[in-house]
């Protein structure tokens, strides 16, 4: 077979587009390697959610130009949200290219890779499709890899909310759902290869089902229809808008056992002056509401959130509403980012009048009050046992394998290691909190495990 190898940027829905184009390559002859240089072709799939995440790409292709001057018949392509973005463009600055993808063009990876072999004329593919619905056709036949203990699904693409500062909606498009029917048999055909926790995915994943289905469905019904496949264990969904959070899906948090108890919902600001330039829709109050209403029905529901700090005009005390928020809250975790203004969004014609070491300050207070907050909640399952599915072998020294909670912790742990294996719930006494992370000792088989 010939070899492939990837490089993926960005947040899980360019996971999962890697996942798909890695399927796909398998079945036109390439197997995957971690080393670049027995490499017959390069996929660099990109991010371009801030300037930062742009520079990193651009600094990879810098150390991967001279590969391509050695070996004439390496084929290299550039996919993802910088490649929508830019397109035509970043051949001008990386003439040596032989494809720029899109999202959208995942599905045509083995034409372009054909071309790019028959020809040596680069293609620029960055058109939307036009489709009414969302479908990943099925391909026949064993992948490549199994999945692991936690597979990702896609559920809806693309995003409609036009946050101000965002480039999502001009790199991934209209929002789209897909069919229920086809996630569901997607959903067992991954259970049956052994995964026990499906994470659902969307940029605005709550956005599910809204309009396009042959069959509506809404959100909630989808959680309880994956819910509801024999061998689903955990369930989770990633990232919610808090527009789209409805009392049915508080209930299903309440009702529904395998869905775990963490919801990651951004806030983005705790003032509204900013979130109301943001356009996120929504008051500091409004989400305060929500978070109320969700811990009083889920009692045990752990938080978390995404948090830009310095956007355009941000004073200092709009920046404190948002600490207060934070502390509110309580959330387990936050992603944390200086704003970053981008090519195409609103809020890069606004005055950016936040100097960058005020943002950088603002950026270091979130995240040290965000690291005590972290430290008083995990305090609360100190010493205690919590139920682990065992992810993989611990990269950590010292630990055997790692895991997650339902909550969302990750917990690296000792012990039990001639007798578990990736997939298995366990118990697991922690012992020591290190950030966002238990290290703890196996404390016994969970029931319900291995059935
Ligand atoms: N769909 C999700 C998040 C998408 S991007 C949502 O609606 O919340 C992930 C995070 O990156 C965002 O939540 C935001 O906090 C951050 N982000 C997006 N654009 C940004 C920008 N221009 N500058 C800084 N952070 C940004
Ligand atoms: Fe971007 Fe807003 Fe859509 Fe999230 S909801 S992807 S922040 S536009
Ligand atoms: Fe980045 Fe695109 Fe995801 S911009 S965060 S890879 S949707």
């Amino acid at each position: 077979m010939k070899q492939v190898y990837m490089d993926t940027f960005g947040c899980q829905m360019n996971v999962a587009d890697s996942d798909r184009m890695e399927l796909l390559l398998f079945h036109s002859g390439y197997a995957r390697t971690a080393n670049v240089e027995e490499a017959d072709l390069i996929l660099v799939n990109t991010c371009s959610i801030r300037e930062k995440a742009e520079q990193k790409i651009f600094s990879l292709f810098g150390n991967l130009k001279p590969l391509k001057r050695n070996n004439p018949g390496l084929v290299m392509g550039l996919t993802g949200c910088l490649a929508q973005q830019e397109g035509e463009v970043l051949l001008k600055k990386m003439p040596y290219l032989d494809f720029i993808l899109g999202p959208d063009a995942v599905e045509r990876l083995p034409a372009a890779v054909e071309r790019a072999l028959s020809c040596r004329e680069p293609v620029v593919w960055t058109g939307f499709d036009r489709a009414k619905n969302y479908a990943i056709p099925e391909v026949e036949g064993e992948g490549p890899v199994n999945p692991g203990p936690s597979a990702f699904v896609n559920i809806v693409k693309g995003c409609d909310k036009f946050c101000s500062f965002c480039v999502v909606p001009f790199t991934r498009g209209r929002e789209k759902s897909r069919e229920a029917e086809e996630i569901y048999a997607e959903v067992r055909r991954l259970v049956a290869r052994g995964a026990r926790e499906i994470v659902l995915l969307g940029q605005n994943v709550n956005a599910y089902g809204k309009r396009g289905l042959d069959k509506p469905v809404a959100f909630h019904e989808l959680l309880y229809g994956v819910a509801g496949i024999p061998g689903v264990k955990r369930l989770r969904f990633t990232t919610s808008h808090p527009r789209d959070v409805t009392r049915d899906l508080v209930r299903a948090f309440r009702d529904i056992d395998a869905l775990m108890d963490h919801l990651h919902l951004p806030v983005q600001s705790g003032n509204d002056r900013i979130l109301d330039l943001m356009r996120r829709g929504h008051t500091a109050r409004e989400y305060l509401d929500l978070v109320a209403e969700l811990k009083s029905e889920v009692p045990d529901i752990a938080l978390s959130t995404d948090i830009i700090v310095g956007f355009p005009g941000e004073t200092a005390a709009e920046f404190e509403d948002t600490l207060e928020l934070m502390e509110r809250v309580g959330f387990d975790s936050s992603y944390l980012f200086a704003y970053s203004p981008r090519p195409n969004t609103p809020a890069a014609e606004f005055e950016d009048s936040v100097p960058e070491e005020t943002k950088r300050a603002r950026l270091q207070k979130v995240i040290d009050l965000q690291n005590r907050i972290t430290l008083a909640n995990g305090g609360k399952f100190l010493g205690r046992e919590v139920d682990v599915l065992i992810e993989g072998r611990a990269a950590r020294h010292g630990a055997h394998f790692k895991g997650r909670v339902p909550q969302y912790w990750l917990v690296n742990f000792s012990g039990g290691e001639d007798v578990l294996r990736p997939g298995d719930i366990v118990k697991v006494k922690t012992e020591e909190i290190l950030g966002h992370v238990f290290k703890g000792r196996y404390a016994g088989q969970s029931t319900p495990n291995r059935q």
